[in-house]
C-alpha cells in the first residue's frame, strides 16, 4: 500500500469514527421521555455535531468556547442577561420571534424583548412623568391600545423602559442607590389611552464590558442600537406583545446590532420649541411627542 492510500485509510478511519459518536449519542437521547424535549435535542445534537465537524472543530476552540461560556455566565445578574445579549446579536431571539409571532394582519409587529426587561416595575398614573430623574430632552408619550377592530382596550398592564440621554438603563446604573428610573408600569381605562412624561431615548451600543460585544468586536464590529422605547403589553382576552418603538431620526435603523427594526415600528418623535405641550403643561424648554397606537390580536 502506497503512503497517500494509509493516509487517505486513516482519514476515512476517523470520518467513522465521528459518525459512531454521532450516532451512539443520537441512541441515547432517543429514550427522552417528553416527546418535545425529545425533538429538540435529537435535532441539536445532529446540528451541534454537523457544525462541529462542518468546521472541524478543535480541542483548543472547544476549550476557549467552554470558557468563553464560563464568563458569559458570570457577566449574568438580574436585569442583565449577557447570553440574551448573544442570542440577540446572533439573530436568534428575533428568528424565533418572527417564527412566533408571523406578521398580524392589522394589528402591532413584535421584536426581541431585550436583556433590560425587569418584572414588578414600579406603577405610575397615566400622564406622570416616569423618568425619575433620568437625564435628556422631555419627551411626551400617548396613544391608544385597541384591537383589531380598533375598538380601546381597558385594563392593559403596559411595561415600559428605556435608555436616558447617555445610552444606558437604570440596571446599567448605579441601580442599588438609584433604583429604577425610565421604567414604568401603566395600566388603561376605559378609552384604551395612556400617557406618560420621560426622556427622549437616544441610540446606545450594546454593553461595553461583556463577552457579547468582545464577539461583535471580531466579527461584523456591528454594535450600535438604534434609538427605541420598549414595551410590553398585556391587555385582557389578547396575545401579550413585546416590541420597541424606534426614532425614525435614528442613525442606526439599518444595522441594528440585533436585528429588531421592523419598518412598522418607525414613528416620528416629533421635536417642539418651548411652549404648551398636549397635556396642557407649560414647557419653558424644547421637547419632543410620540403619538402611537398599538393594536393587539387575540
Ligand atoms: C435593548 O434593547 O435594551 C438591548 C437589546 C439587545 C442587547 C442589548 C440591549
Ligand atoms: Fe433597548
Amino acid at each position: 500500500m502506497s503512503s497517500n492510500q494509509k493516509s487517505a485509510h486513516t482519514i476515512e478511519n476517523l470520518y467513522d469514527a465521528t459518525d459512531l459518536i454521532t450516532q451512539e449519542v443520537l441512541k441515547r437521547y432517543e429514550q427522552t421521555p417528553d416527546p418535545r424535549l425529545k425533538e429538540i435535542m435529537l435535532s441539536l445534537v445532529k446540528h451541534v455535531h454537523s457544525f462541529a465537524k462542518e468546521v472541524k472543530l478543535s480541542s483548543k476552540e472547544w476549550l476557549f468556547l467552554m470558557q468563553y461560556l464560563e464568563e458569559t455566565g458570570k457577566w449574568c445578574s438580574p436585569g442583565r442577561n449577557e447570553f440574551m445579549i448573544f442570542s440577540d446579536a446572533l439573530g436568534l431571539s428575533m428568528l424565533t420571534v418572527t417564527q412566533d409571532y408571523p406578521r398580524p394582519a392589522h394589528a402591532t409587529e413584535a421584536t426581541l424583548v431585550g436583556p433590560f426587561l425587569l418584572e414588578n416595575a414600579p406603577q405610575f398614573a397615566m400622564g406622570t412623568d416616569i423618568s425619575n430623574g433620568a437625564a435628556g430632552t422631555p419627551m411626551y408619550a400617548k396613544g391608544r391600545i385597541l384591537d383589531t377592530e380598533g375598538q380601546p382596550i381597558a385594563n392593559c398592564v403596559i411595561d415600559v423602559w428605556h435608555s436616558d440621554d447617555r445610552g444606558l438603563y437604570d440596571v446599567q446604573d448605579d441601580f442599588e442607590k438609584s433604583g429604577p428610573w425610565g421604567r414604568a408600569q401603566l395600566t388603561t381605562g376605559a378609552n384604551g389611552e395612556y400617557t406618560f412624561w420621560s426622556v427622549l431615548p437616544v441610540d446606545y451600543p450594546i454593553p461595553q464590558d461583556g463577552t457579547a460585544i468582545r464577539m461583535l468586536r471580531a466579527t461584523t464590529g456591528r454594535s450600535w442600537r438604534p434609538a427605541h422605547l420598549h414595551f410590553r403589553i398585556q391587555a385582557p382576552g389578547h396575545r401579550q406583545l413585546i416590541t420597541h418603538i424606534f426614532d425614525k431620526n435614528s442613525k442606526n435603523l439599518d444595522g441594528d446590532a440585533v436585528f429588531g427594526v421592523r419598518p412598522s415600528l418607525i414613528a416620528d418623535f416629533v421635536y417642539h420649541d418651548n411652549g404648551v405641550a398636549p397635556d396642557g403643561k407649560k414647557m419653558d424648554k424644547d421637547f419632543y411627542t410620540l403619538d402611537y397606537d398599538f393594536v393587539m390580536t387575540r
